[in-house]
């Protein structure tokens, strides 16, 4: 599989949401962005944190679960640790959250800004082991970028 240039990736991401103050548009095209430019992806989108539950936020695909608690399935489990869940195969994931019966590995990176969670971002894909650790730095490096755009926000969406 291609793996997209992340630098370049990166260095878009950051054009496309250079001065934008609304955080839930910023949201919502760092989706985008990423969707057209990862291959094998069903399912990719945004949970924000609200209290001690994660909410469904900006995404591309599917209709998906609404609420997730902090803990439950990956997505839970990457917001209780702060760390990012890269699984090859999401039925060995005790407690996977099915939203797309298409979804085969998936990968969430806890989304970070000033310090404190605000949420995660989740991508599911159809083929078994489809995230690489490249894959891994990289989408945590573009998480990081989109959440220190955000650190200037009162609040995150
Ligand atoms: N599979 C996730 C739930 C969210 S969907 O994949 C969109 C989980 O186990 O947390």
């Amino acid at each position: 599989m291609l793996d997209p240039d992340y630098k370049l990736l990166d260095s878009q991401l950051s054009s496309l949401l250079a001065d934008e103050p609304d955080a839930l548009a910023s949201a919502a095209n760092f989706v985008g962005l990423l969707f057209i430019a990862l291959a094998d992806i069903n399912w990719l989108g945004i949970y924000v944190l609200r209290g001690d539950e994660l909410v469904l936020g900006p995404f591309q695909g599917q209709p998906a679960c609404v609420h997730i608690p902090v803990g439950a399935g990956v997505c839970g489990v990457a917001a209780a640790t702060g760390e990012t869940q890269r699984i090859a195969d999401v039925h060995e994931f005790p407690g996977h959250i099915v939203c797309d019966a298409a979804s085969r590995s998936e990968i969430v990176v806890p989304l970070v800004v000033n310090g404190s969670l605000v949420g995660v971002l989740d991508l599911d894909s159809p083929s078994l082991d489809r995230f690489t650790a490249d894959d891994q730095q990289g989408i945590e490096k573009l998480c990081q970028t989109f959440c220190s755009l955000q650190a200037e926000r009162d609040r995150f969406i």
